[in-house]
């Protein structure tokens, strides 16, 4: 199939992580983080940035979401060395799951072990009250696309386990920073969708019955790749809405950027306070 093979190949994994690792000199990622749409408040607290646009890494398009930059950022992060993903690759924008997860995959070559991820998402549960924040506890994939399809990928297993996708003590120890800095933070299932479209009210009901408490259209891709390369991974998202027809007022991109961005501070605070940690 036309375009799952550039995700995939190891050749073009090995080109892009080269590529980076020119430009990052002696900063040798320790961890990831993936900035979802509006989130971008991380990148800015990076000490000693290095930038590097997607245009100069081999195999990244330019991301087209608005709210997403098109760059790697490399610097420390409370003092351990961090790789900013500002901009990820959707598959409502028309990517293979496999292009979705290769900046995961040259994070995997550049030696990174953890794996931060955030996105923007719709609350489901009743009670949550965005804009907030919810740990990301489990997954639904229901994008019916996976990013390991195909041939197994060199470091990869043909059927890596998923019964632990976000590191329980990872999650204990953003809830015990959330606490002690006194932010908000809920816990719950993510239903990933391919979007673009928002969902009917019916899908969200339908979504509810399955055990979703919260749903978006991106991060899945990003951390099956990441499973598959023994990397663990935390996930955070930003509640920026209430989902389709669980309140009278229609959804829109603009709404989801603007309440994000009354979070990304918290949000922010939450990623640094947790690899301070690490
Ligand atoms: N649905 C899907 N993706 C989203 C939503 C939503 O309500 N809000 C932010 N991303």
């Amino acid at each position: 199939m036309k375009g799952r093979e550039p995700g995939a190949g190891s050749s073009l994994v090995g080109a892009a992580a080269d590529a980076v690792a020119r430009r990052i000199g002696s900063i040798k990622p320790q961890v990831a983080i993936v900035l979802g749409s509006g989130l971008g408040d991380v990148a800015e607290q990076v000490r000693n940035a290095v930038r590097v646009p997607y245009a100069d890494i081999p195999g990244f398009p330019q991301p087209g979401a608005p709210g997403h930059k098109g760059e790697l950022v490399a610097g420390t992060l409370q003092g351990v060395p961090v790789l900013v993903q500002s901009g990820r690759f959707h598959l409502y924008e028309g990517h293979p799951a496999a292009v979705a997860a290769l900046p995961v995959r040259v994070f995997a070559r550049l030696g990174v072990h953890t794996l931060v991820v955030t996105n923007a998402a719709g609350g489901i549960r009743r009670t949550f009250r965005p804009p907030t924040l919810m740990l990301m506890a489990d997954h639904l994939n229901l994008m019916f696309r996976n990013p390991l399809e195909g041939a197994v990928a060199e470091g990869e297993q043909r059927f890596p386990d998923m019964s632990d996708p976000y590191d329980r003590a990872l999650r204990v120890l953003a809830r015990d920073f959330a606490g002690h800095a006194k932010i908000v933070l809920e816990e719950g299932v993510y239903a990933a969708v391919l979007g673009p479209s928002f969902e009917t009210p019916a899908e969200i009901r339908m979504l509810e019955r399955l055990g979703a408490d919260a749903v978006g259209m991106s991060t899945v891709p990003e951390v099956i790749a990441a499973r598959a390369r023994g990397i663990r991974c935390l996930g955070c998202s930003s509640i920026t809405n209430v989902a389709a027809g669980l309140s009278a007022a229609p959804l829109s991109h603009e709404e989801v950027l603007a309440a994000g961005r009354q979070v990304a501070d918290q949000l922010a605070t939450l990623i640094g306070g947790v690899v301070a940690r690490l």
